[in-house]
């Protein structure tokens, strides 16, 4: 249980997630207020990494639907298990034969098979899905709505309703009420805009990329033997990158890797060589390396023009000034 905004961002720290008071703010209201959390960004900022430190900090169990095109109710909620119905069926032949032995016609028959639907339709017979496990669980969960922007505006529909209720109904067998609502986490990369109504029901989260700042600590928490000179040219350089015009700009995840690859390589600063061999595992597309590569090219000529002007005018440099790296 979190007990205040500070609370958040320390047990979340404890998990290794970085947060701000913004972040934290909105969880903190999501658990004090029952309410859902529809957390928007682009990728790999830290979105379903939010909800699995939150259920990991309330030491609730995270149960996940993966929402794609095409997920239906069968899916997310329950199913019936046709196969296991038939092989009841096989087994119990015997005794359906008893049942329907003297019937006079085919309708008295099928009358007598329906009275015993009940033994085929129970809970011994259903799959339950995400949606139906965290609704029945006895023990408070965390249920993680993971892209929802990737299913339908008719499953969005029909998720409304789950998230107003809590309760299911299975039409053979009744309604199951959720008897501790699960915090419920959504997270959405903007595929598609989510509708008012779905906005509406939850406490909406923006997170974007973070600033240098932060982006350093999340480094030091992901790869805790980084050199800090190299956390920071490395984050420094992120930022210019993100600055150009990308098809697909690096995020979180990608300053991680490029950190554990250059690590990988026993770097301990940020150079021209080791920084453009690298460049792949931050971008994705070749026109994305090639203008990031210019951007390095010039940051590293900026920085020449600096060092020349400091060797022609010489002037007693502060140790801070000292610390910078090559990309300042
Ligand atoms: N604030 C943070 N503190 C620590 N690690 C973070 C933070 N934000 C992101 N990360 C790390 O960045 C990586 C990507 O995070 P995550 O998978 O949650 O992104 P996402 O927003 O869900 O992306 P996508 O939209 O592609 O699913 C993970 O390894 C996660 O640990
Ligand atoms: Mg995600």
């Amino acid at each position: 249980m979190f007990d205040s905004v500070e609370n958040v961002i320390k047990q979340l720290g404890e998990q290794g997630y970085i947060c701000d008071k913004r972040i934290a703010t909105v969880v903190f209201l999501a658990q004090q207020l029952d309410k859902p959390v529809l957390v928007e960004g682009p990728a790999g900022v830290g979105k379903t990494e939010l909800a699995k430190v939150v259920s990991q900090a309330l030491g609730r169990e995270m149960i996940r639907l993966q929402c794609y095109e095409g997920l239906d109710e069968a899916k997310a909620l329950y199913e019936w298990e046709y196969s296991k119905q038939l092989l009841y069926t096989q087994i119990l032949k015997d005794k359906v034969s008893e049942t329907i032995g003297d019937s006079q016609s085919l309708t008295e028959a099928a009358e007598r098979v329906g009275q015993e639907d009940s033994v085929f339709f129970s809970n011994r017979f259903i799959v339950p899905r995400p949606l139906m496990q965290a609704i029945s669980s006895p023990k408070p969960t965390l249920l993680l709505i993971d892209e929802v922007d990737k299913s339908d505006p008719e499953f969005e529909a029909f998720l409304l309703e789950i998230l107003s209720d809590f309760q299911v109904t299975i039409p053979e067998i009744g309604t199951i009420q959720a008897q501790t609502q699960p915090l419920v986490f959504l997270t959405s990369n903007d595929a598609r805009e989510m509708s008012d109504a779905l906005k509406r029901r939850c406490l909406h989260l923006w997170i974007d990329y973070p600033n240098e700042e932060l982006e350093v600590k999340i480094l030091d928490s992901k790869v805790p033997n980084i050199a800090d000179q190299l956390a920071e040219d490395l984050v420094s350089l992120m930022h210019k990158i993100r600055d150009l015009d990308l098809k697909k700009a690096p995020s979180i995840s990608e300053t991680l890797d490029w950190a554990r690859s250059l690590m990988a390589l026993n770097a301990e600063s940020l150079d021209e060589a080791i920084a453009s061999d690298t460049l792949n595992v931050i971008l994705k597309y070749e026109g994305d390396v090639a203008k990031a590569q210019n951007e390095l090219s010039k940051m590293l000529e900026q920085r020449a023009a600096a060092k020349k002007t400091e060797v022609e005018t010489p002037e007693p440099a502060s140790p801070a000034e000292k610390k910078k790296g090559i990309l300042h």
